[in-house]
């Protein structure tokens, strides 16, 4: 079993499809261990994406990620990872594959509804951004 980390953004978390998001994932076979409501600060978004932090649209991702609440999830599942990167679809979302979640609740590149952890390595540092290691442990 692997965790990820998922947030839902602040369009999808606005627009009231967090709880449809949530129910997808289940579906894809993840099972939530840690869920919060939070809106995240300047300072907080920017050390998140600080990877992207010479990227032209590193000051308007900020500004969006900053714009309402959020959902962080930790999930677990086979391959979670990979998967999650999957059912999310492609980071535009006007290009994202039919069905996926991007596709159905995300609108464009930046406003693309959700985030997920792109490698083993960078969930293990994203999962501790918002939740301690013993929230996470495994129930079985
Ligand atoms: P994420 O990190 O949020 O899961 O998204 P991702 O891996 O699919 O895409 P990434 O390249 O890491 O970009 C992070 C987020 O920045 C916004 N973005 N805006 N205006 C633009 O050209 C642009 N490109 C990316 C999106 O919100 C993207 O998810
Ligand atoms: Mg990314």
């Amino acid at each position: 079993m692997q965790q990820t980390l998922a947030i839902i953004k602040p369009d999808s978390f606005a627009a009231g499809n967090a709880g449809n998001i949530l129910a997808h994932l289940e579906k894809e076979g993840f099972k939530i261990r840690g869920l919060r409501v939070l809106h995240l600060s300047e300072a907080q978004a920017g050390a998140f994406y600080a990877v992207h932090k010479e990227r032209p649209f590193y000051g308007d991702l900020v500004k969006f990620m900053t714009g309402g609440p959020v959902v962080p999830v930790a999930l677990e599942r086979e391959d979670a990872v990979t998967h999650l990167r999957q059912v999310m679809g492609a980071t535009d979302s006007k290009k994202a594959d039919a069905g996926t979640i991007r596709n159905l609740y995300g609108t464009d590149i930046e406003q693309n509804a959700i985030h997920g952890s792109d490698s083993p390595e960078n969930a293990a540092i994203e999962l501790g951004f918002f939740f301690s290691k013993a929230d996470l442990i495994s129930a079985h």
